[in-house]
């Protein structure tokens, strides 16, 4: 893990102004070439919105110039400043400071390939927005700060962690990289090194997210690499239709590739939400083993335990 400052030099958005869910592509340039690989994550120094931090001073009646100790880092600073910085505001809404739990940095999947970009990251962040028990429409802490708190050209603290569970394999070795929603942000990443390297292997990309027209991230560059023949994908816009469509669906429909792309010897990468998506699709290759080897479940689960220990099944799901 190393420790950097740099500065947000880029914030567009993925997604049309009517979109229900909204993403960004946001872009962190260094001073200096910075070293990271494809399938790490960086995690955000974030704060919280200055709107939250005034309302809960009025709420407490507490003056914001006042000093407090900060017990994590012993230094004394101004209320306002421990608030916006340091403290998760959930943990504090009865006013009592001494319950105060640190605020937590945000993890972020890089993607970009260093290769390509040396002195720069990119990222893929979906905006987090959720309604209170109060009928209140928020915003998560990290998505706030990363949409509204800070502005171009300002400095952004964060920690790079190295993710060597989720490597590309030798150029010549065939992918099969499963990523919905903002599991596409490292395959991002691993696609633009992939043509980096001038790799052999083919790759295979299995994308869903809501819908075709709001949600189909970097749509250019995925079926620019589509048509030059460099990437096998398969989509699955899950709200777009009559009924849901998710990539394990389009695992299915593609069994004998997913197959075929096995005893080539491709490794699969999951990356996304692991409560239902990774189930799901660990699920659905379960069942697609045994199918076609006529096996039933404990034997289909062994063989997928046994691809994650060979390493041929890597996760970074969250
Ligand atoms: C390894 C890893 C990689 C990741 N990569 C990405 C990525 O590439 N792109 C991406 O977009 N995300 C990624 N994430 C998720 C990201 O780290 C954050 O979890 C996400 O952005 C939401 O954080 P937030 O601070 O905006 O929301 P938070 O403030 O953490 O809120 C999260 C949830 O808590 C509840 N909550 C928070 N505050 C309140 C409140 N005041 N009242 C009631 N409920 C509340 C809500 O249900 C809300 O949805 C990754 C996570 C991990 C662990
Ligand atoms: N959404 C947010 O605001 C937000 C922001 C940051 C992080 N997170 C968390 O980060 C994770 C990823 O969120 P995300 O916004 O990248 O995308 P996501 O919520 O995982 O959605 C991406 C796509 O996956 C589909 N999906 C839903 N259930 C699925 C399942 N069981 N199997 C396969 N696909 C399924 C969704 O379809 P449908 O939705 O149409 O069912 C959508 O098309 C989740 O844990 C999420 O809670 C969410």
């Amino acid at each position: 893990m190393s420790k950097h400052t740099a500065e947000l030099s880029h914030r567009s958005f993925l997604t049309p102004s009517d979109a229900e869910k909204k993403t960004l592509h946001l872009e962190i340039t260094f001073d200096e070439p910075v070293a990271y690989l494809p399938g790490d994550s960086i995690a955000i120094d974030v704060e919280n919105s200055e709107a939250h931090v005034e309302k809960w001073l009025k709420k407490f009646d507490r003056n914001p110039h006042e000093t407090v100790l900060n017990k994590r880092s012993k230094e004394e600073l101004p209320l306002f400043s421990y608030l916006k910085k340091h403290v998760n505001l959930q943990s504090i809404q009865e006013g009592d400071l001494s319950r105060a739990r640190p605020l937590m940095p945000r993890f972020y999947s890089i993607a970009s390939s260093n290769s390509v970009y040396p002195n720069q990251m990119h990222l893929l962040v979906t905006l987090d927005e959720f309604v209170n028990d109060e009928g209140e429409k928020l915003m998560g802490v990290g998505s706030h700060y990363l949409y509204k708190e800070i502005g171009l050209g300002d400095k952004i603290g964060l920690k790079i962690y190295p993710n060597e569970h989720f490597r590309l394999p030798d150029p010549h070795l065939p992918l099969i990289m499963i990523g919905p929603g903002t599991g596409l942000a490292p395959f991002k990443a691993f696609l633009e090194e992939r043509i980096y390297q001038n790799a052999s292997g083919k790759s295979w990309l299995l994308f869903g997210e809501r819908s075709r027209k709001s949600h189909f991230y970097y749509e250019e560059f995925l079926t620019n690499l589509e048509k030059t023949g460099q990437l096998d994908l398969s989509l699955a816009f899950s709200r777009d239709g009559d009924q849901k469509v998710y990539v394990q669906d389009r695992l299915k429909e593609n069994k004998q590739k997913l197959f075929h792309y096995l005893e080539e010897g491709a490794i699969i990468y999951i990356c996304g939400d692991a409560k239902m998506m990774a189930r799901g699709v660990n699920e659905t290759l379960e069942k697609l083993y045994g199918e076609k080897n006529g096996v039933g479940a404990d034997e289909a689960q062994d063989w997928l335990r046994r691809l994650k220990a060979e390493g041929r099944l890597k996760l970074d799901v969250y």
